[in-house]
């Protein structure tokens, strides 16, 4: 079979791309350990404030028996509640993370915390942070004209 010498050119560079591409996947999920969330859970966007998991009562941090940590917020048009959190360095923490109104995201700059957050779901990632100081948490999903201003605070503080 003749292949033109231009054309398998191509397949050489349609190849390596292809091995660059599946090699950062890789060295994102294995080396920074960056994966995109599992969790399935639904919930009913129009009554999360009324009962259950997401009242206000029950939002911001609360301690496991096991010493981990599961911190509970609202992704809203344009913050998230409660505006400060506030917990212990390596210690894991559980983020469950859910939205009354549309899509936002919610990103930390230099951790492996980020998702989506979509209404009619609960958004769970388990990280732990290393470094103590303060921090963002910013949306990362276009979600009107206040986006830029969706935006709230994270300390790390000591452990113990
Ligand atoms: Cu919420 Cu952008």
């Amino acid at each position: 079979m003749h292949i033109d010498p231009l054309e398998k050119k191509w397949m050489y560079v349609v190849g390596v791309m292809t091995v660059i591409m599946i090699g950062s996947m890789t060295y994102a999920a294995v080396v920074m350990n960056m994966h995109p969330p599992s969790n399935v859970e639904t919930i009913d966007p129009k009554t999360l404030h009324l009962s259950g998991e997401f009242t206000e009562d029950n939002l911001g941090v609360s301690e496991n028996p096991d010493g981990s940590l599961t911190v509970r917020m609202i992704a809203a048009r344009y913050s998230f509640y409660p505006q400060m959190i506030e917990v212990p360095a390596d210690t894991p923490v559980t983020f469950r993370i859910t939205s009354p109104d549309i899509v936002h995201g919610v990103h930390v700059p230099f951790t492996n915390m980020s998702t989506m957050v979509i209404p009619g779901y609960v958004s769970e990632v388990t990280t732990r942070f290393s470094r103590e100081g303060e921090a963002q948490f910013l949306c990362n999903e276009y979600c009107g004209l206040g986006h830029d201003y969706m935006w709230s605070k994270l300390k790390v503080v000591p452990k113990g």
